[in-house]
């Protein structure tokens, strides 16, 4: 009896230390973080260079809106730690693009997952980060139909493990992240105000969104973390989203292939509040800014801390056939287009920011619109994919 108790103690205290060793290992060879070099590089990324500054994490660095908030940060002397999985839902070499631009104004960015706990307690363990600005997500409406489990995965389980994360530092951060217009869904009051109801998601990737605008509530709530959620309306611009109409859009209307434009129901124009990266990315700073203090700590809460929603949008909705006319204007060429019934599967008809209350809170004002803004990304676009006319772009 005592021999095969010791055999079952022996034998379970082998299959541990075997487990250790494979999950140590498969960290050691899988993962691009850790180390001497990984560390001293995220601290390095982490100096504040002036008076009173921010350290902060940005999640989904090397996507649209996280490349040029980081750079802003930035280069008004903040302190800036990026994280991305580099995952393939759009072209991963634009991510390392964004990275190098990024490399060359001194911000590193740890490639990893956000769902990857033991990386963010080692990231919160090198740096105290008094700000997270989390953009990491599953972005894009219609692509939820294909991949819904991805929307769980980066929108959903990768959130609550950064609040849990952001819970459990000391001190903790204030928490300032994206949300999205789509949680108004098949509202019809327009425009949307953030007090208005948000229970009629039309798509997976909006119903993620409304649940994270939840999520953190509960973290507020109990834990007392500073939390600002941020409902950008169609943001874009010069590095943007090749999902995107505008872009892909562009990309076809240089190589002749034809658009698909999509029109709601009576032949209605879909429209959008288009929205430039440079307003969002002042909407977003300005957010870092004002965020109050976190009160929690030891997964205590000392006192209340402040939940805040705001819009960030233009307020001047623009249909998608004038977006396709400026396209054409600015690229000198003329569109293929297809025009169909939108498919009921994630789009909604229009979106319109109300946006007086981050005007009030924030100091929020944009300043570009559509023309000017797109004329922009048409610069971009072009010098970046190196087209010259009469050649084929890829
Ligand atoms: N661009 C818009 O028009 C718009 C509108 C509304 C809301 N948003 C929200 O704003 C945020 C930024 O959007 P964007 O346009 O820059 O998108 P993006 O796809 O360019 O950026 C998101 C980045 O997050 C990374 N990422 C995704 N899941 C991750 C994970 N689990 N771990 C680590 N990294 C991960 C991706 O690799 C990507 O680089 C997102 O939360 C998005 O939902 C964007």
């Amino acid at each position: 009896m005592f021999l095969w108790a010791l055999f079952l103690i022996a034998l379970t205290a082998s299959y541990l230390s075997f487990q250790i060793f494979v999950d140590s290992g498969s960290r050691y060879f899988t993962s691009s973080w850790g180390g001497i070099h990984w560390e001293k590089q995220v601290r390095t990324s982490a100096q504040i260079h002036r008076q009173n500054g921010k350290v902060v994490l940005v999640t989904g660095a090397a996507g649209f809106v996280g490349t040029h908030v980081s750079l802003a940060l930035k280069k008004r002397g903040d302190g800036v730690v990026g994280l991305d999985n580099f995952n393939s839902y759009y072209d991963p070499s634009l991510k390392k693009a964004r990275r190098a631009l990024l490399t060359s104004h001194n911000v590193f960015i740890v490639e990893g997952d956000v769902n990857d706990a033991k990386l963010l307690a080692k990231l919160f363990d090198v740096v105290a980060f008094t700000h997270v600005m989390h953009l990491a997500a599953q972005a894009g409406v219609r692509y939820a139909m294909e991949n819904p489990q991805s929307y769980v995965h980066s929108n959903i389980a990768a959130l609550v493990t950064l609040l849990e994360a952001c819970k459990s530092a000391n001190p903790q951060p204030a928490v300032v992240w994206a949300s999205s217009s789509s949680v108004y869904g098949l509202n019809e009051k327009v425009p949307f105000s953030e007090s208005d109801r948000t229970d009629k998601p039309a798509s997976l990737y909006a119903a993620t969104k409304k649940a994270g605008e939840a999520i953190t509530h509960t973290y507020n709530h109990i834990y007392g973390l500073s939390i600002t959620g941020l409902r950008f309306f169609t943001v874009y611009g010069p590095w943007g989203r090749p999902d995107m109409a505008y872009f892909s859009f562009t990309k076809n209307i240089l190589q002749g292939k034809p658009i698909t434009v999509y029109r709601g129901k009576n032949r209605v124009d879909l429209a959008r509040d288009f929205t430039y990266i440079d307003d969002i990315v002042k909407g977003c700073v300005a957010s870092l800014d004002t965020a109050g203090k976190s009160t929690g700590s030891g997964g205590k809460k000392r006192g209340a801390a402040p939940y805040r929603i705001y819009n960030l949008g233009n307020t001047s909705p623009v249909t998608v056939p004038t977006l396709v006319a400026i396209l054409e204007r600015n690229l000198k060429m003329k569109a293929k287009k297809n025009v169909l019934d939108m498919p009921g599967n994630g789009d909604v008809p229009f979106t319109h920011a109300n946006i007086s209350l981050a005007r009030r809170e924030l100091g929020y004002k944009p300043t570009t619109d559509l023309p000017t803004g797109l004329k922009k990304f048409v610069r971009w676009y072009l010098s970046y994919y190196g087209y010259v006319p009469g050649k084929v772009v890829n």
